[in-house]
């Protein structure tokens, strides 16, 4: 018998840019080929409400789709109205899709891309603060399904990340605060963004923020290299964010905001069970109620935790938490013990 060996890898080069106003220079040379199915640009009803006139100035005649914005709209409907609307412009094996937008419109285009056709190209424009610093980096897709966030998805990389600081200028305070949760979550992985947080006068300032942009992506990016597809070191990216999803599904609170308050629940889960690092803590919590402002306890209704596909054994909560600068553990607890600490963690907290 003869035995062949397919070795699956993620061949695909991946190239970040990210510099203010790189956005039309990188995308008004694309616009020849975009035409006559040579691509669609993907956005969300804010942002091109926005920025029509200037898409229009850079990639008039190139069609496009607009979803309505939201998470509610991450969903099937949508990813298949999308594929219609790309079968429609009758894009081809070798057609682009321009995903414009925020974190949605990021998953939900790089997801479709990936499946039509079995998959095209995909540039990513990130517009928010958290895409940028996150969601656009590392080829996770995916869209919401039955309740559970992010649970049909693929990875697939994109061929190019175009992050442009101006996008963040007509950014809402809340969606800068969401990519913060982000951008402190990083700063727990790594030591000197940590430093750069914790002496920052203003987090919110937006001059501050684009010069620690290229900083997130190239921390995201050092990563996902060493594991694209998430079989151990990449873990440590979803620090946060198994109580951050849960409290996300029974809260009206941004995805950023969901993840400072997971930070502060498990970072404190984490001491419990590591020998942490209390000052190193102390200045998480800090940094994490800083980017809060306050802000009243979240609900909790932790049963949500179960749903998190990082679990995996079934009664278990499967979590990476933060125990030193730069440093994390995974913590694997039975339900009943996750949900008993985080409880008592929330008294104490709030
Ligand atoms: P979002 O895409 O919903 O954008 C937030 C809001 O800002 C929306 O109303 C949007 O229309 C608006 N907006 C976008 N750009 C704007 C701009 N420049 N000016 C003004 N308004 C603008 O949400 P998000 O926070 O960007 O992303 C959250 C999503 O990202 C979640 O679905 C989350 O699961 C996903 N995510 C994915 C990854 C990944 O690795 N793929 C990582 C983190 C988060
Ligand atoms: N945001 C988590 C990851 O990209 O792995």
């Amino acid at each position: 018998m003869k035995r062949f060996v397919i070795r699956e890898r993620d061949t695909r080069e991946s190239v970040v840019v990210c510099r203010k106003n790189i956005f039309s220079a990188e995308l008004a040379p694309m616009r020849g080929e975009l035409l006559g199915g040579g691509g669609i640009l993907f956005t969300d009803s804010n942002v091109y409400a926005l920025y029509k006139p200037l898409l229009e100035k850079y990639l008039g005649g190139v069609p496009v789709f607009v979803m309505p914005a939201g998470e509610a709209h991450k969903n099937e409907e949508t990813l298949f109205k999308l594929l219609k609307g790309m079968q429609e412009a009758k894009l081809r094996r070798n057609s682009r899709l321009i995903a414009l937008g925020g974190g949605v419109v990021g998953d939900v285009g790089g997801l479709a891309a990936s499946l039509y056709m079995r998959g095209i190209s995909c540039v990513q424009v990130p517009t928010t603060l958290l895409a940028q610093v996150d969601s656009s980096v590392g080829g996770k897709t995916a869209v919401d399904f039955g309740g559970v966030k992010n649970l049909i998805g693929a990875f697939s990389q994109p061929a190019r990340v175009i992050a442009d600081p101006l996008f963040l200028e007509t950014l809402p305070r809340r969606e800068l605060k969401c990519g913060l949760g982000e951008i402190v979550k990083h700063g727990a992985l790594s030591a000197p963004l940590f430093e750069t947080l914790t002496a920052a006068p203003d987090l919110f300032d937006l001059g501050f923020l684009a010069k620690i942009v290229p900083e997130n992506i190239a921390f995201k990016a050092s990563v996902v290299r060493r594991d694209p597809r998430e079989k151990g070191l990449r873990r440590c990216l979803n620090l946060g964010h198994t109580t951050g999803h849960a409290i996300e599904l029974c809260s009206d609170l941004s995805h950023g905001e969901c993840v400072l308050w997971g930070l502060l629940f498990e970072s404190r889960l984490a001491a419990r069970h590591f020998d942490t690092d209390k000052a190193f803590s102390d200045a998480l919590t800090s940094l994490c109620f800083r980017v809060l402002e306050g802000g009243e306890r979240p609900p909790l209704d932790l049963r949500k935790a179960l749903l998190d596909k990082k679990n995996t054994s079934s009664g278990a909560v499967t979590l990476a938490v933060p125990v030193a600068a730069g440093q994390f553990e995974i913590l694997e607890l039975p339900f009943a013990r996750y949900e008993e600490e985080i409880g008592r963690i929330a008294e104490e907290l709030c």
